[in-house]
């Protein structure tokens, strides 16, 4: 295992929306590196972190500090999109606040047998949690060549998804794709690279397959529903993304929840108007939050990050 620093992205910015308090109990969907629950852990000596990763590297780590907080980090290895089972099976109901740093650690990067990067030439891997579900490579090798040019489009934003996809199905129809390395110069091979792009061509490709095998947008719809369901009124939601899709659910998910409710219609008698449009949160900024120019400079990994929070309000 590479043990490359994960940088925590707007750790002060974290820690100032959800405001660790004595006695309560939050929840760290992303454990990563342990950068958010040790920094919550030791804002306040009295409060409690439930830690979730998928990723067994993550908890191979925590092993090493987590004994730092006996009695008050419960690790659970786990996808935050299983959160409300996960919470059951600890006897937990609610919480008082759930964080989420969302996308790949700096260590899965480095990690060249993870797959996750065409830096090093591995099997064609990604998946976080490495005992379930499909890779990359049987996506590559399988799905139609349809199919496959939409999620690279949709999941990579890659104009160029059509060529890709066709470069792909006629590479796997003479040898199967295995590794980063044959993807990234199929990939290549389409795409070609202008002097003035900052970017390797099949980032976005590798992008859109990762956020496929790992069913990233999909475990965050899933989070959100249930951090509505599981927060204690004054629970804080907060969540760090990386890019336009993930940023577009959170805010999309907030700004219907934290919409006040809309006048009754004289039209609409008010008991079908009221119970989907009720106001259950309340944003604790109204844009979302970037790091600063001084962050940005020493960690890079900040620079695409937005921070969105808001405020469980009671139920009415
Ligand atoms: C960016 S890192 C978190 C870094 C952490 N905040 C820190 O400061 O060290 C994201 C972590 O979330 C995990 N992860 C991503 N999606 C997940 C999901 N749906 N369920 C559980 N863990 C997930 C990844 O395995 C990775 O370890």
């Amino acid at each position: 295992m590479a043990d490359a620093p994960h940088i925590p992205v707007m750790l002060n910015e974290v820690l100032a929306a959800l405001k660790p308090a004595a006695d309560e109990v939050y929840v760290d969907g992303t454990l990563g590196a342990g950068g958010y629950t040790r920094a919550i852990l030791d804002a306040d000596k009295n409060c409690k972190v439930i830690a979730i990763d998928r990723d067994q590297t993550a908890h191979d780590m925590a092993a090493r500090w987590g004994n730092d907080y006996a009695g008050r980090l419960t690790l659970v290895k786990n996808s935050f999109g299983n959160l409300e089972d996960a919470l059951s099976a600890l006897t937990v109901e609610s919480v008082d606040g759930i964080v989420l740093d969302l996308g790949v650690s700096s260590m899965q990067f480095d990690e060249g047998e993870r797959g996750f990067s065409f830096r090093f030439d591995a099997p064609l891997d990604m998946r976080m949690d490495r005992n379930a579900g499909e890779t990359a490579a049987d996506i590559v090798n399988h799905m139609g060549e349809e199919p496959l040019a939409n999620l690279i489009y949709l999941y990579g934003e890659e104009r160029k998804s059509r060529h890709i996809a066709s470069a792909i199905v006629k590479a796997r129809a003479i040898a199967k794709i295995t590794t980063t390395k044959q993807l990234a110069d199929i990939v290549r091979s389409v795409v070609h690279v202008s002097p003035r792009d900052k970017i390797d061509p099949s980032t976005r490709t590798f992008q859109a397959l990762r956020i496929a095998v790992n069913d990233e947008l999909g475990e965050l719809e899933s989070v959100l529903a249930a951090a509505e369901r599981v927060l204690k009124t004054g629970g804080r939601l907060v969540v760090v993304t990386f890019h336009s899709l993930e940023d577009r659910i959170v805010k999309n998910f907030l700004t219907e929840k934290a919409r006040p409710a809309p006048s009754p219609s004289r039209h609409v008698p008010m008991a079908l108007d009221a119970p989907q449009n009720r106001l259950s949160f309340s944003l604790i900024t109204k844009k979302p939050v970037l790091p600063t120019e001084t962050e940005m400079k020493i960690n890079p990994r900040s620079r695409s990050a937005k921070l969105r929070g808001a405020i469980r309000l009671g139920d009415v």
